[in-house]
């Protein structure tokens, strides 16, 4: 841990201010020790150089899992600084020289971009994934992990130029209450930008922007429905919703449940099923059985279980996801065209959140 971050820490419970107690200092990093709250006594480890303000992973051990078997699968830079953009609305060069929240790093691949242009980065995960990002990013400076709930942030509030979150929050028990506390941790003027999975995705799409409509029915580049199939999906969208969300609502009821060594077993038939599903003959399987179809097939075994093992798997429209920007207090909000993003700016600190 770099000495640095103290200034941003603040106790989850009370947010009294942290002193370090008994550090062991490495190469000028803090190692070990303990931070104390000076308001409420609470005390908070600092393990293998990361503070930890939970005992443990609790309800994201299968993120525990997954991140530590696929530790650098997904850093491809090229994907994602597309991911990047699509979800926050930002170029990460335009983030240099200002303080930003990973909120829910995972292994760190949106962190690492960040570093690199410059920013100064401190992601949190309640998974042992931080130990992950930790390795990943290495030698980048400044950058800081931190092992925390994002329903508790151990911050100041009011503290990041710019905070987001790309497929966190609705692994979370309750995603507004998530998104609430996070808003907090956005200095006056700053930004928040958040990628949440999508209800009604489907029908929002054909609703918000119709020109990604090929892309969320095909989900791979190489397959195109020409319009006039278009204009007879766009009637039966929301029922289409319906049905895909219903059926892995069911299967997931299953699949949460099996040990992760299992599922991880059985997510490899994402491998095969891959050109099963790209025959347009077999296209209504993917509605009925959800599997990843990125062309790497590591990459597929990966998304398919990170599909089908977290306990939360929240979805949301725009506008919900809007709502929550309102009510915290932002404004310029903008829906992104990859469902469901939303970016918005603070006009003030967020009040505190239920
Ligand atoms: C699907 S992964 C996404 C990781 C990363 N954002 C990415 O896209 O590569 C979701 C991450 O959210 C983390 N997470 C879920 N609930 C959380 C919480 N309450 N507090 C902090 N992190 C949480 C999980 O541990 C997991 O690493
Ligand atoms: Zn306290």
């Amino acid at each position: 841990m770099n000495r640095q971050l103290l200034r941003l820490l603040a106790c989850p419970y009370c947010g009294g201010s942290l002193q370090m107690e008994t550090p062991d200092v490495s190469a000028d990093a803090v190692v070990s020790g303990t931070l104390h709250c000076t308001k409420c006594a609470e005390a908070f480890p600092i393990s293998n150089g990361i503070p930890r303000f939970v005992p443990g992973d609790t309800y994201v051990s299968s993120f525990s899992f997954e991140w530590k078997r696929w530790r650098r699968t997904q850093f491809d830079p090229e994907e994602s600084l597309r991911l990047f953009i699509a979800s926050t609305g930002k170029h990460p060069s335009e983030l240099r020289g200002r303080l930003v929240l990973d909120a829910g790093c995972g292994s760190g691949r949106f962190m690492d971009l960040v570093a690199r242009a410059g920013a100064e980065v401190v992601g949190i995960d309640l998974s042992f994934a931080v130990e992950v990002a930790a390795e990943n990013l290495g030698a980048l400076d400044p950058r800081h992990f931190v092992q925390a709930d994002l329903m508790r942030p151990p911050f100041r509030r009011g503290s990041f130029d710019f905070v987001y979150s790309i497929g966190v929050l609705h692994h979370t028990p309750d995603t507004r209450s998530a998104f609430r506390q996070l808003a907090q941790c956005v200095a006056p003027g700053g930004e928040m930008s958040i990628w949440v999975y999508p209800r009604r995705r489907l029908a929002d799409t054909f609703r918000h922007f119709p020109d990604r409509v090929n892309e969320v029915i095909s989900q791979d580049s190489s397959f195109r429905l020409p319009e006039r199939v278009q204009a007879l999906i766009r009637p039966v969208a929301g029922v289409i919703d319906w049905t895909s969300e219903a059926s892995s609502g069911l299967q997931r009821a299953v699949t949460t449940r099996l040990p992760p060594r299992w599922l991880y077993a059985l997510c490899h038939a994402a491998i095969p099923l891959y050109y099963v599903y790209r025959i347009p003959l077999f296209y209504p399987l993917r509605l009925l059985t959800k599997v990843a179809m990125h062309p790497n097939p590591e990459w597929r075994v990966l998304d398919t279980f990170d599909w089908y093992s977290p306990r939360y798997q929240w979805k949301h429209t725009f506008e919900e996801v809007r709502s929550w920007y309102e009510e915290s207090g932002f404004g310029d909000i903008r829906l992104l065209p990859r469902a469901v993003a939303v970016t918005g700016k603070a006009r003030r600190l967020a009040p505190v959140g239920d």
